[in-house]
């Protein structure tokens, strides 16, 4: 495996990728919360997804242990799993190539095809996680302040959405260091979200688009 896809590409983008083995020694670290379904994993510049797609591998292993034989929530944690993985990356080839790997693993795992309700339901889903975008100016492809989608399963079906600014969200801990003028507001009054939905099913995320869903791999 190529670790490099050019010299121009090193030299403009610093992109030079992780070996799988060093990316599994470093997970090895976070071992316990890579293996659990609901912890959250943000690569700020993820590439094709070297990190996040052996983090979606360990996290359907943890479904496969806890969820395999009942098939409905086998489904629905699954992709809650994939909730739970986040990207951004600069280059829009990178993005399109690791939202195609995630979809992928996904859909080799629970053995669906794109007219299924979950593989629909993921593209979704990666359109909003993995974010074309800088990760250091928190600004996407449009120059709109980057949003992250706080995924929740409520159980029997449905999930929960929130969304907030990436820029707020990394700013908490400045929000709170002593002396700041925000240290003594309550961790609710920064921690609002710019949109909250009502919970929604596989059907309804299905039916959702966004702009940016492209390069899934349909
Ligand atoms: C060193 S590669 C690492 C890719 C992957 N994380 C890995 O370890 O294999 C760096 C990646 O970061 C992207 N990148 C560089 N600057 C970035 C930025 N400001 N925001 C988001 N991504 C960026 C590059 O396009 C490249 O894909």
């Amino acid at each position: 495996m190529s670790l490099i896809k050019s010299k121009k590409r090193v030299a403009d983008h610093g992109e030079v990728f992780t070996p799988p083995w060093l990316v599994e020694k470093m997970l090895d670290l976070v071992k316990g919360e890579t293996e659990r379904i609901d912890a959250r994993f943000l690569e700020p510049a993820c590439g094709s997804g070297n990190f996040l797609v052996p983090i979606l591998q360990r996290k359907l292993a943890a479904v496969e242990i806890k969820y395999g034989k009942f098939n409905f929530e086998r489904r629905h944690y699954a992709l809650f799993g994939l909730m739970c993985c986040y990207g951004i990356e600069l280059l829009p080839d990178n993005i399109a190539e690791c939202r195609a790997n995630m979809m992928e693993v996904l859909a080799e795992y629970l053995n669906i095809t794109s007219d299924d309700e979950v593989y629909r339901a993921a593209l979704f889903v990666l359109s909003l996680n993995l974010v074309h975008g800088d990760a250091m100016t928190m600004r996407d492809g449009t120059g709109a302040p980057i949003s992250v989608v706080e995924w929740g399963y409520l159980g029997k079906g449905r999930y929960q959405r929130r969304d907030f600014r990436l820029d707020v969200l990394t700013g908490m801990a400045s929000f709170h260091a002593e002396g700041s003028l925000f240290a003594g507001l309550g961790r609710h009054e920064i921690f609002t979200p710019t949109s909250s939905y009502p919970p929604m099913t596989l059907h309804d995320l299905a039916d959702s688009t966004t702009s940016d869903d492209s390069g899934g791999g349909r």
